[in-house]
């Protein structure tokens, strides 16, 4: 570790035992963002993998620049650090488990399958974000991005951020703005943005560890329909295939595929399908047999493939650091896709991997495996690559299914991935347990995640482990419904968790938690359309509303939606909300019931909603109702973004957004269209329902003329 003496920013620095390394290089490199590069750095040794670009320098680092990293290094271990002014708020790590506020945590960086969070105390997950992020006292903030994918702990100390990697030498970057939404912006300059998902993959979607044969598939699909929940996706895990071969189909289970996808897309449902990066050894298997033909595989020391244990026995894994691995990995979907899959689902990615046939834990490849890189990616060893091994997955799947499917949004989720990796793949928080302990960890886990650049996250709903309580089952879908990915699932073994498994009540909850979704889907699609621009989250902490009042840093029980929604789960104690107007919101009858998270309105919003569909092909916006919350002074305005829902019209003008104001004229509450852009127009006939003390106050009208409601 190394002191920086202040004012000589990394040119002198005093070593406790490491030796120190000078920062060689430093400059402005977007507003607000400045890179640092120590002495000796080397991309050969530690390429960019967490950045979109590589940045170019726009000017000097400014005299009166505030935050510098020092560097060390140590038996060729890097490490760097940087102060952390005093009382700072400290945010971020990616995929963690533990309390919103990270100060005094640490974490180690190293995906790893962590079934129940179990593995080190849940000190390491799934997925890699070498980021962290600071509010001070004063609400301005900082983020920081450790560019390396070396394995490394990462701890936010309360007087000092520390990564201590076990890797060459690597390059830090500093943003520092007026807000961490400010941060947030900056974070996505540098790492990229979500891409705008299918509308479809923003309904409620069931799975299960595996609805197999297919006439399973359909009895779920049915059943949906048949009690009127609705329900976007099916999920086919594993044993759709034929012995867990990647890119097959199960000749007795699944004989016909391509006849189900339709069935599924006739009852307007989306199918989601699983591909693992582990490829059975078999010389009979043709997806083996090309990738051994194209030599494709991560390599022994001595140059064999590498062979591991995964769900079909022995296996080889692809070495996506190479550019002709992913394009031979891509290929792959073109047939794939040809079956009619919508999306699909890359699991096991870390890469989890036995080292022995039956061993009841996974692993992973043993260090020095060798990973061949290629274009801007250095040959290097599993230590470095481990970490980007599913974000360079997801990056060829990605690739794969927008190529197969060209004039269609792809849609992939990953368990594994890279800070920067929001660019490929949405994310779940991977195998949760059963437990209440575990549906309120989901609230802070996801809020994390989207704090580090990963907008499409949530949790199993219901959990995946053990066997779910009806009351833990309907609380979880109760407040599950509202997160941004909102997906049921469940382990083999475990009790049924689809919403009627439990008996009427808890049926009924959960039609009631997943029609509240629906109805807020316009809501929902504007804001994943922001985010696909801005990188700000969808589901944001409390303090995002006041991000200078200290007694929201750590509220991690509710949530806001947006910036217009909060949401209360009742399993909060005395929660720190933020002050101002804070309405309850009803958009379902039944839905102040006792599973159901209390919903509330910002002062000042204007929240679009839908009616009621079963799936998001259905006409959400017949009639679209605007719920008008005015603020102290009268006043509202809010936002709506509408598209086609797939494809790419949009880029060429095919979509509408429009803004939305309301002021309050003595009596009566004027609503009105203040801006509009794009070629859609808005239903002619729109409903108003206006918010206030004294109750809701409802009207129509055409929204363009002005509609006014009477107080
Ligand atoms: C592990 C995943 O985390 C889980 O969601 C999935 O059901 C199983 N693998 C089986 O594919």
């Amino acid at each position: 570790m190394g002191i920086a003496v202040p004012g000589m920013l990394g040119a002198l620095v005093i070593s406790l035992g490491a030796a120190p390394v000078a920062v060689q290089s430093s400059a402005l490199v977007g507003e607000g963002i400045a890179g640092f590069s120590p002495k000796g750095y080397d991309p050969k040794l530690t390429p960019s993998l967490c950045l979109e670009k590589v940045p170019q320098r726009v000017g000097d680092l400014p005299q009166d620049w505030r935050l510098t990293p020092t560097f060390d290094i140590e038996d060729g271990k890097a490490s760097a650090s940087l102060s952390v002014p005093e009382n700072t708020s400290l945010y971020g790590g990616g995929e963690v488990t533990g309390p919103l506020l990270r100060n005094g945590q640490s974490i180690v960086l190293w995906n790893t399958d962590s079934g129940a969070y179990g593995v080190d105390g849940g000190k390491r997950l799934y997925q890699s974000h070498p980021w962290v992020m600071g509010v001070r006292p004063d609400g301005t903030s900082f983020g920081v991005i450790f560019d390396s994918s070396w394995k490394a702990t990462l701890t936010t100390g309360s007087e000092r951020i520390d990564f201590d990697s076990e890797g060459a030498l690597f390059q830090v970057y500093v943003i520092d703005r007026e807000s961490p939404q400010a941060v947030m912006r900056g974070l996505a300059e540098m790492t990229g943005r979500m891409p705008l998902p299918p509308r479809w993959a923003l309904g409620y979607q069931q799975c299960r560890f595996s609805y197999a044969p297919e006439s399973k598939v359909r009895e779920i699909a049915d059943t949906f329909r048949a009690k009127k929940i609705p329900c976007d996706v099916i999920w086919m895990d594993i044993d759709y295939m034929d012995g867990y071969r990647v890119f097959t189909f199960h000749p007795d289970g699944f004989p016909e595929p391509k006849k189900l996808n339709r069935y599924l897309n006739q009852q307007g449902f989306h199918s989601v399908w699983m591909i693992d990066p582990g490829v059975k050894v078999d010389p009979n298997y043709d997806v083996y047999r090309s990738g051994a033909k194209q030599d494709v595989w991560t390599k022994k020391p001595d140059g064999g493939d590498f062979t591991g244990f995964v769900w079909p026995g022995e296996c080889v894994f692809p070495d996506y650091t190479r550019p002709e691995t992913r394009e031979w990995w891509a290929g792959l979907y073109k047939d794939f896709m040809a079956q009619g899959v919508d999306g699909v689902w890359n699991d096991m990615n870390e890469p989890a991997v036995a080292r022995e046939l039956g061993a009841s834990t996974s692993d992973t490849m043993p260090d020095d495996t060798h990973h061949r890189g290629g274009g801007a990616l250095p040959p290097g060893p599993h230590l470095l690559y481990h970490n980007a091994y599913g974000r360079l997955m997801v990056e060829a799947t990605r690739e794969g299914i927008q190529a197969a499917n060209p004039d269609k949004r792809p849609f992939v989720l990953s368990r594994a991935n890279l800070l920067g990796g929001q660019r490929f793949a949405a994310t779940w928080t991977g195998d949760n347990f059963s437990s209440r302990e575990h549906l309120e960890l989901s609230v802070p886990m996801s809020l994390t995640l989207g704090l580090s650049g990963q907008p499409f996250n949530g949790p199993d709903i219901g959990g995946f482990l053990g066997d779910a309580s009806p009351e833990l089952w309907a609380d979880w879908i109760g407040v599950g419904s509202l997160f941004p990915f909102a997906r049921g699932h469940a382990c083999a073994g475990t009790n049924n968790k689809e919403p009627w498994a439990f008996g009427p009540e808890v049926e009924d909850a959960a039609r009631i938690a997943i029609e509240r979704r629906y109805r807020l889907l316009p809501y929902l699609y504007t804001l994943f359309e922001n985010s696909s621009r801005t990188g700000l989250p969808v589901m944001r902490p409390v303090f995002f509303a006041d991000p200078k009042d200290p007694a929201l840093r750590s509220e991690e029980d509710a949530f806001l939606v947006g910036n217009d929604l909060l949401v209360v789960p009742r399993w909060a104690e005395n929660p720190s909300l933020p002050g101002g107007v804070w309405r309850d919101l009803s958009l379902i009858e039944g839905d102040d019931g006792p599973h159901q998270p209390h919903l509330k309105i910002r002062g000042g919003a204007i929240v679009p909603a839908g009616k009621v569909i079963q799936h998001t092909g259905e006409d959400s916006l017949a009639p679209l109702t605007l719920v008008v919350c005015p603020d102290e002074n009268g006043e509202a305005s809010g936002e709506l973004y509408g598209d086609e829902g797939d494809g790419y019209g949009y880029r060429s003008g095919d979509f509408g957004r429009w803004r939305f104001k309301a002021r309050t004229e003595g009596k009566t509450v004027l609503v009105s269209v203040a801006k509009s852009a794009g070629r859609q127009a808005l239903p002619g006939e729109v409903r108003v329902e206006v918010v206030t003390a004294n109750g809701i106050r409802r009207g129509s009208g055409s929204v363009t003329d002005g509609i006014r409601i009477g107080l």
